[in-house]
């Protein structure tokens, strides 16, 4: 794979020029042209990089929150080695679980288009990818020693049957979701593939390019349907919108960017040492901040902020005043 991070970002922005019909043809060519759609089980070269749980390389760095503890520093190195891929690898089963949700809701907004439509095709091709991402997550995580998908919280669950129907009912709030689900991972992997100082395992180097190119499609995608979409709605689903969308964004960023609490039972992370990489970490909360900052800005174009949700958005911590 030629292409770098920078020259990816470049790729959405050009997109942001588009029309919905412009864009949507684009997507549904890149999304069908070799070297810009992958395959699980012919682009990851598996059996060539075996995980090996105690490699230096899936050690926490210090721009984790809890990387930079000193309970974390004063494990030994196959412990911290081993916490580390239990981390990447519980994070790929919520991403499977999250995609899950994502194509059931897909198919359901597929449903309510017209036959032959682009915008069918192009909903047709992102749920082939989500799925052959799917496939490479639980590949991951089974290589790790994580056969079994961890036991999701009951919210979670009947959350995520609510979701679905929402993809028929009140699709711009779906979509929303979906932003709130591939936004902040896509940033936090476009900035550990440009970090230069530190290794990153080649199995793990390529899922996450693999999986940054074809999430640029996606983000474009929902992007430009809700800047088409959100305009024609009515003030109460408008109002709706505003609140629940950092509701949403808020439950998804904490799901994503903190260890799940199988892995904080696992390991015994005791809960001060979680506050200390977390909840009371500035630097943390900044940063959590600053994944959302894309769909944050997203939000305010589309006028969904306004003083009430504003504070929803701060007591979720989710918001920075910096670049609005
Ligand atoms: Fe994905
Ligand atoms: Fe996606």
């Amino acid at each position: 794979m030629t292409a770098t991070i920078d020259h990816l970002d470049d790729e959405v922005s050009t997109a942001s020029n588009d029309t919905f019909s412009g864009l949507l043809g684009r997507l549904n060519d890149q999304s069908v042209r070799p070297g810009k759609h992958f395959d699980a089980y012919v682009d990851v070269p598996w059996d060539e990089h075996p995980i090996d749980p105690t490699d230096p390389r899936w050690e926490l760095h210090a721009l984790d929150g809890l990387g930079a503890t000193a309970w974390y520093q004063a494990q030994p190195q196959d412990v911290r080695a081993r916490m580390g891929l239990d981390g990447i690898a519980s994070k790929m089963q919520i991403g499977y679980f999250f995609e899950g949700v994502l194509k059931r809701g897909l198919l359901e907004h597929a449903t309510t288009l017209p036959a032959g439509s682009p915008e069918l095709r192009y909903v047709y091709h992102e749920v082939i990818e989500e799925a052959q991402h799917s496939l490479m997550f639980q590949e991951f995580a089974g290589r790790a020693g994580h056969a079994t998908v961890p036991k999701l919280p009951r919210r979670a669950v009947s959350g995520s049957r609510r979701v679905v129907k929402m993809a028929r009912a009140f699709p711009e709030l779906f979509f929303i979701f979906v932003l709130g689900g591939e936004d902040p991972i896509d940033h936090m992997q476009r900035e550990t593939l440009r970090r230069k100082d530190v290794e990153i395992h080649p199995l793990l180097e390529r899922i996450m390019r693999i999986h940054v190119t074809e999430e640029a499609r996606h983000l474009s995608f929902a992007r430009h349907w809700l800047k088409q979409q959100v305009p024609t709605l009515g003030a109460v689903r408008r109002t709706i919108l505003s609140i629940g969308a950092p509701l949403i964004l808020g439950e998804m960023g904490g799901m994503m960017m903190k260890p799940s609490k199988a892995l904080q039972r696992e390991y015994d992370i005791p809960a001060a040492v979680m506050r200390e990489a977390y909840d009371d970490n500035p630097e943390f909360q900044q940063s959590a901040a600053v994944a959302m900052r894309k769909v944050r800005g997203l939000c305010r174009e589309l006028g969904l902020i306004n003083p009430l949700s504003k504070r929803l958005w701060k007591a979720r911590k989710i918001w920075a005043d910096d670049e609005l």
